[in-house]
């Protein structure tokens, strides 16, 4: 089978290497605005080939995984889904929009397909999806506390505008208390796992999250607590940065990968 990847960054480069040494997999097509880069690979990933034309990489394709940013979200996802391919996304934060997110999900359903989102730098989504399962109020309440070095924050527009001051901490200092929805306005480059776990839980206007500048970490962290009618769920995710991409972390890359086996393998567990 063939697979199409957007983005051939740290993430697309991690699955690329891994879908290549599966033997099910045939061609791993890229589609990359910097093809410069899909050329530097050793020879011997002869699966792993630049694609200039995204509609042919379609018409033999099994799924479509995006690994780009939240812009290639919007160009190339519904295109996929149209064709009746699914899709595994990755740039969350794109879906904090609800027309994209509406209109994916229309586009799934008519084309007997499906949008996948891995549970990507966070852990605990299976518990969150879990207690949502009847969909009747189950969920009281959902928090996500994200940890953050100052390093992993800087230049943020938000700090500015509100006269918020991170550099020179001694301690752990919340900068942002409030909706998801509004997290994801604010701190655009860091709102992934906050789109995650709204669209597992309670949605984007009734996810708190609180982000915490810490100076002292080494990790990004997140806590994530769930209050339900019948029990509560915290869970801690202390994520080493990738190799490559200190802002990004390395169990997304991993998720993403395991995510694929399931999809594209013969059995499923967690679901
Ligand atoms: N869901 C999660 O938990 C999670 C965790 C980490 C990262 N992410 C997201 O995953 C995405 C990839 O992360 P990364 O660390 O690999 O990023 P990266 O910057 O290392 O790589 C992104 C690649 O995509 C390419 N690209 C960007 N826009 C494109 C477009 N419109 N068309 C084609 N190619 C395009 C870039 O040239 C680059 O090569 C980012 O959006 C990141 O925010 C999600």
């Amino acid at each position: 089978m063939n697979i199409c990847i957007i983005g051939f960054g740290s993430i697309g480069r991690t699955l690329a290497k891994a879908l290549h040494e599966m033997d099910d997999i045939n061609n791993i097509f890229i589609i990359e605005k910097k093809p410069e880069k899909v050329q530097d690979l050793d020879e011997d990933l002869t699966k792993i080939r630049y694609s200039e034309n995204y509609d042919d990489v379609l018409e033999d394709c099994r799924l479509v995984v995006e690994t780009a940013a939240q812009d290639a979200v919007t160009k190339f996802i519904p295109h996929a889904l149209e064709k009746g391919v699914s899709s595994l996304v990755m740039s969350v934060g794109a879906f904090s929009d609800d027309n994209l997110w509406d209109k994916c999900k229309i586009l799934a359903k008519q084309n007997n397909c499906k949008i996948y989102i891995p549970s990507g730098a966070i852990c605990g989504i299976d518990g969150l999806g879990g207690l949502g399962g009847l969909d009747v109020g189950e969920i009281e309440e959902v928090i996500l506390m994200s940890y953050k070095s100052p390093k992993a924050l800087k230049g943020q527009k938000y700090f500015k505008q509100n006269n918020i001051d991170i550099t020179n901490l001694s301690r752990p200092k919340v900068v942002y208390d409030g909706w998801a929805r509004d997290a994801v306005k604010h701190f655009p480059k860091n709102v992934n796992v906050a789109a995650t776990v709204s669209l597992a839980g309670l949605g984007f206007d009734r996810t708190r999250v609180k982000l915490i500048v810490d100076p002292k970490a080494q990790r990004n962290t997140h806590r994530l607590i769930v209050k339900a009618r019948s029990g509560e769920i915290e869970c801690w995710t202390r994520n080493l940065p990738f190799p490559e991409n200190p802002r990004t972390s390395y169990l997304a890359a991993l998720s993403l990968i395991s995510a694929v086996k399931r999809i594209i393998g013969s059995a499923w567990v967690g679901i």
